[in-house]
């Protein structure tokens, strides 16, 4: 019996002298851009369990789209000594200077589905969001290969927006050099807010006459603002629209085709991998990367999953299928 307790402490004894992670409970810290999108929703509460499942505790707050709030939560955090930080970021560019604070305090900073630009960052992991991109417009052009197009762009100050434009573009513009397709506006959805939405599709049907075949829109808040204007004009169901998030809204409007597409990004996937990564920093383990990407500071390493499609023909073997959402909720 002895022994056994001796033993014991010894034990105890190593993993306190070499592994001071272990020795002391893990807190993270999760720094939400806007609890009012769906998504975002699910994202905190699976990471939450997770990381929990992992054995660290987890601070969240949401900055519901304001950076100064933002701002002012993550050194809050700080301030209750986080181990590690986990942030959306709502601006990708205004966040350096206090995460530039989290490493001199030897924080570790996971940026998660959101690049943060300039910014010394741990590790980055997210969704191919060029691909998603690609996979909107792959689907439009599919059903509206000619016409005037118009580009509903995401909130200007998110990395991924860019991202998934470039995507987007990466199938248009051989479309549009060779005259098939007609770019007829461009426009960006300020916090990709439903409502911004309806109001740019309102003033682009207005200024185009209606005369607007396909909408590419990148997620499926703004689809779902746009896609109110166009039923105003008696136009939803022939316009062909993207999305993205397979939010059950979205969903739905695909079953009544009002909506073309959206991208499913399984986000247990991603939030459980994130869990896994910011308790894997906070213990200095070593973490396995798939990708690189520039933030303008370095090459961050970065762990990407893949996007996957949904039309009105892959509904139960994908979102149903994993339980993201049930057969009721969707066809009810
Ligand atoms: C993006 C994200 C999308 C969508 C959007 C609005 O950064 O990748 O899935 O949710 O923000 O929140």
């Amino acid at each position: 019996m002895k022994m056994k307790t001796a033993l014991l402490s010894l034990v105890a004894a190593v993993s306190i002298c070499c592994n001071p992670a272990l020795a002391k409970d893990l807190t993270i810290g999760m720094s939400i851009d806007d609890l009012r999108l769906e998504r975002w929703q699910k994202d905190r509460d699976i990471f939450t369990k997770k990381a929990e499942a992992l054995g660290a505790k987890v601070l969240v707050q949401s900055a519901n789209g304001d950076d100064a709030a933002q701002i002012s939560q993550i050194e809050n955090m700080l301030n209750k000594n986080v181990d590690v930080l986990v942030i959306i970021p709502h601006n990708g560019d205004v966040l350096s200077n206090v995460i530039a604070e989290a490493k001199k305090e030897g924080v570790k900073v996971l940026a998660y589905d959101r690049l943060i630009n300039n910014a010394d960052l741990d590790f980055y992991v997210s969704f191919d969001n060029e691909k998603v991109g690609e996979l909107q417009a792959g689907a439009i052009v599919e059903k509206k290969p000619e016409g005037n197009y118009f580009l509903m762009g995401g909130s200007p100050v998110d990395n991924n927006a860019k991202l998934f434009r470039k995507g987007q573009m990466k199938v248009l513009q051989p479309l549009i050099d060779s005259g098939k397709i007609k770019v007829v506006g461009d426009q960006w959805v300020d916090s990709w807010l439903a409502e911004k939405a309806l109001q740019i599709m309102e003033n682009a049907l207005t200024a185009n006459k209606n005369n607007i075949d396909a909408v590419v829109a990148s997620n499926d808040a703004t689809a779902g603002g746009a896609i109110q204007a166009l039923s105003a004009q008696g136009l939803s169901g022939k316009v062909a629209i993207s999305g993205q998030d397979a939010d059950l809204a979205a969903i739905k409007r695909i079953v009544e085709g009002t909506q073309t597409m959206t991208v499913y990004k399984p986000i247990t996937n991603l939030a459980d991998k994130a869990a896994e990564i910011a308790v894997a920093l906070g213990k200095e383990s070593k973490i396995e990367s798939n990708a690189k990407l520039n933030n303008g500071l370095k090459e961050v390493d970065a762990y990407l999953l893949d996007p996957i499609v949904v039309t009105k023909d892959n509904i139960d073997s994908t979102v149903i299928k994993d339980g993201f959402h049930t057969k009721e909720a969707v066809y009810q």
